[in-house]
């Protein structure tokens, strides 16, 4: 079983999260759409994350879903934890932050979807909790295609099937 997970073909989102002055970024597969009116988004994150503590404590988050111009930053993000290394301070991050309107994490530029959520709900599953966030404000770039991350590589999107 440990590997029938890799088969998913997922987007990435960048999750953003901020508390006492401090700011975060991880990338999360599991990062899904579960309400389109009202728009509420849902993001599985390992209890041991730094994002896990910044969005418990804050009861806010950024998703920030990448575009196929960031397996980079998504790179970046899902391999180091913020506890080691202050990511958006990176210069693959650095030039790429704008504020948010509505909450205090930051948002990332050159994404297909963002979103400025608040913790609605939330479930232990595991060593997992997900967050439910209700989309408080949001914004999409019809020009930008998002990015696929399958058996940990990224993809393009490729050419649309036919549905007969
Ligand atoms: C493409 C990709 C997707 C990931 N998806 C998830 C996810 O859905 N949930 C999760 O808890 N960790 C996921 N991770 C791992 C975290 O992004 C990674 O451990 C990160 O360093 C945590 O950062 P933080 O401690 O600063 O919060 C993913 C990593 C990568 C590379």
């Amino acid at each position: 079983m440990d590997n029938v997970h890799r088969y998913f073909a997922t987007t990435v989102g960048l999750v953003t999260s901020h508390h006492d002055g401090k700011s975060d970024v991880m990338a999360c597969e599991w990062t899904m759409c579960v309400s389109w009116n009202p728009l509420k988004i849902l993001v599985m994150v390992w209890n041991g994350h730094l994002t896990h503590e910044y969005i418990k404590a804050s009861g806010e988050f950024g998703v920030n879903l990448c575009s196929d111009q960031l397996a980079s930053q998504s790179n970046l993000a899902g391999s180091v934890s913020g506890r080691e290394k202050n990511k958006l301070d990176d210069s693959l991050f650095k030039d790429r932050l704008s504020p948010a309107k509505k909450i205090k994490a930051p948002l990332i530029e050159g994404c297909i979807v963002n979103a400025e959520c608040e913790v609605e709900e939330s479930f232990v599953l595991g060593s997992y909790t997900g967050f439910i966030g209700n989309a408080v404000e949001a914004k999409f770039d019809d020009q930008a295609k998002p990015m696929f991350y399958h058996q940990g590589k990224y993809f393009y999107l490729g050419d649309q099937i036919p549905k007969s």
